[in-house]
């Protein structure tokens, strides 16, 4: 067998043919022989979403939007808060925003065609190293090295590499550009995401079945693959405390208002809530709810974790006349209305924590 760059990205890519997942952004097997590319404006919200959870669970964001916003106009041409809806659960806000704001900018000062360049992907909002050179790989076969956490376990396998992450990146980076064939980049690239997600995983790998396995400096090593990447010691998370008010309306709905525009959630909607802070001082108790005159029950506490920290709250239980008024900034949302409210999973948790019976179900 020959071994080399060449030939490890041929078996990789004579293995996508056989084997490449079936996604609603891809082109099928056929189509793709037939030499037909699939739609930037897929592949870039397809991108996008992924950034953020797996592709299970991209999948049923991905028809959604879709079919709401066909093209990258329709996007452009959608109000805000009804791409802040579709996205909600999909966590980080801020790229739902920034989605909305590259849409924009590519129905307006584009003609409502992506960039074909890689410079020109990365210039618009929310579109990083990693994003550009996905789509500059997957929807125009520009040669770009495409690093996501599935290529960074498989090249520091198929290489041993030793340096911890993220030390290890420029390194890995290296080690794809030098193996991109000379035809078919987006399909090498997502070869070796696929070859990451379901062959080379980070728990039990299957070696045996592996197309580069004769290939793998692990196997001719006898390393344990496990072992890969190598991570440096990390500290753990931060701790940040609040609390968070359920107010309950006789009608079972619930009080919510929306969070500032920008920032962690920004836009979204949440139960009144006190800030979310790593201090021992900021108040927690009844007192900073929205009304303290209101008999609180302290209804348990959550715990949600985000990328930068862990964030623990306090849950409180409160009722209300149906006389009541929201106050200003805020909304009753009765028990039909609350699916379709742009609550996060940390505000939903928090919900089902007070009305675990009536809410279980509607805020998965
Ligand atoms: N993760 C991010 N982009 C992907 C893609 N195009 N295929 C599979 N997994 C991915």
């Amino acid at each position: 067998m020959t071994s080399g760059p060449d030939s490890t990205a041929h078996l990789l890519l004579d293995w996508y043919d056989r084997h490449a997942r079936d996604m609603p952004w891809r082109t099928s097997p056929k189509a793709r022989a037939a030499g037909v590319r699939p739609d930037p404006y897929r592949v870039w919200l397809s991108e996008i979403m992924l950034q953020q959870t797996t592709v299970a669970a991209v999948k049923a964001y991905f028809e959604r939007f879709v079919a709401l916003w066909p093209t990258v106009e329709a996007l452009a041409a959608a109000p805000e808060e009804d791409v802040m809806k579709a996205w909600a659960g999909l966590g980080y806000y801020s790229r739902a925003r920034n989605l909305k704001a590259c849409a924009d900018t590519v129905a307006r000062d584009h003609g409502g065609q992506f960039p074909d360049i890689l410079d020109g992907l990365r210039a618009l909002p929310g579109i990083g190293d990693y994003t550009a050179a996905a789509v500059a790989a997957i929807a125009f076969d520009l040669p770009a090295a495409v690093v996501d956490g599935n290529v960074e376990r498989v090249f520091t396998r198929l290489f041993a590499i030793e340096t911890p992450l993220p030390k290890a990146k420029p390194e890995i980076k290296a080690q794809v550009a030098a193996m991109l064939p000379p035809t078919r980049p987006g399909d090498f690239a997502q070869a070796c995401m696929d070859l990451g997600a379901t062959i080379c995983t980070p728990r039990r790998p299957s070696c045996i079945l592996c197309p580069l396995r004769e290939h793998c400096a692990v196997i001719a090593r006898g390393l344990d693959a496990e072992r890969f990447p190598v991570k440096a010691a990390k500290g753990e998370k931060p701790v940040r405390r609040g609390a968070a008010y359920v107010l309950e309306r006789s009608d079972g709905a619930i009080l919510l208002e929306r969070r500032p525009p920008s920032g962690l959630l920004g836009a979204m909607t949440q139960v009144p809530t006190t800030d979310w802070t790593s201090r021992r001082d900021g108040d927690t108790t009844t007192a900073a709810s929205p009304d303290p005159s209101i008999a609180w029950r302290n209804a348990g506490a959550i715990t949600h974790v985000f990328t930068h920290f862990e964030l623990r709250l306090t849950i409180f239980h409160g009722q209300a006349p149906h006389t009541r008024e929201p106050g200003p900034g805020r909304w009753w949302s009765r028990p039909h209305e609350i699916a379709g409210e742009a609550l996060p999973s940390v505000m939903k948790k928090a919900i089902a924590c007070a009305l675990p019976e009536a809410f279980a179900e509607e805020t998965k």
